[in-house]
């Protein structure tokens, strides 16, 4: 697997692997009063809106998965279903770590949705650190919505 910085051409394959991915780690994790707002065309805005943050993964000229980071907050770790399983997931979340590095943060953090615990699982494994439970308000058109949520550390070598 390549990672490269996105481009506006990579949209539609994370959007795709976003909506798919929310669904898989958030269904009966969130209030069901954000569902309405999460539609497909919803993660197709807001990935296009966001791909100066992202990094994306590229396996045989396709996304397998994808990352965004903005200052020391990894704010999406997505990998495509048929990626899940072999290390593409891991890479991806260490290149946020490099890039939270990067600028010039000695930590990163990231919320996580206290109900998905095999994203959990999968953070730990990769040497996160949960540090308490808090209310993340997630974006709608209409005003936020709280989820609750763990929120994960990592020191990261801030030091290149
Ligand atoms: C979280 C995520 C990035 C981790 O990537 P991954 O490749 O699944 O990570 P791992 O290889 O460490 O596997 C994690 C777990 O999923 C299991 N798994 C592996 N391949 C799988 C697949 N194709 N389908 C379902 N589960 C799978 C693993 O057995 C492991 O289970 P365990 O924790 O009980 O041992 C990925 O699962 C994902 O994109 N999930 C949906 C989006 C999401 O929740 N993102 C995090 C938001 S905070």
């Amino acid at each position: 697997m390549d990672i490269r910085p996105a481009r506006p051409a990579d949209s539609g394959q994370i959007a795709a692997i976003w909506y798919e991915g929310w669904r898989d780690g958030h269904l009966g994790h969130v209030p069901d009063a954000l569902l309405p707002y999460r539609t497909h065309e919803s993660f197709v805005e807001r990935a296009a809106g966001r791909i100066a943050d992202t990094a994306v993964g590229v396996v045989d000229d396709e996304v397998a998965g994808f990352v965004m980071v903005v200052d020391d907050e990894v704010k999406q770790v997505y990998v495509s279903a048929r990626h899940r399983g072999t290390g593409s997931a891991g890479a991806l979340l260490a290149e946020a770590e490099r890039l939270v590095a990067a600028h010039g943060h000695d930590r990163a953090w990231l919320a996580v949705a206290t109900g998905n615990v095999r994203a959990r699982r999968f953070y730990e494994r990769q040497g996160w650190t949960a540090n308490g439970e808090f209310d993340y308000p997630a974006y709608t058109d209409e005003g936020p919505i709280h989820v609750r949520c763990l929120r994960y550390e990592k020191p990261v070598n801030s030091s290149f």
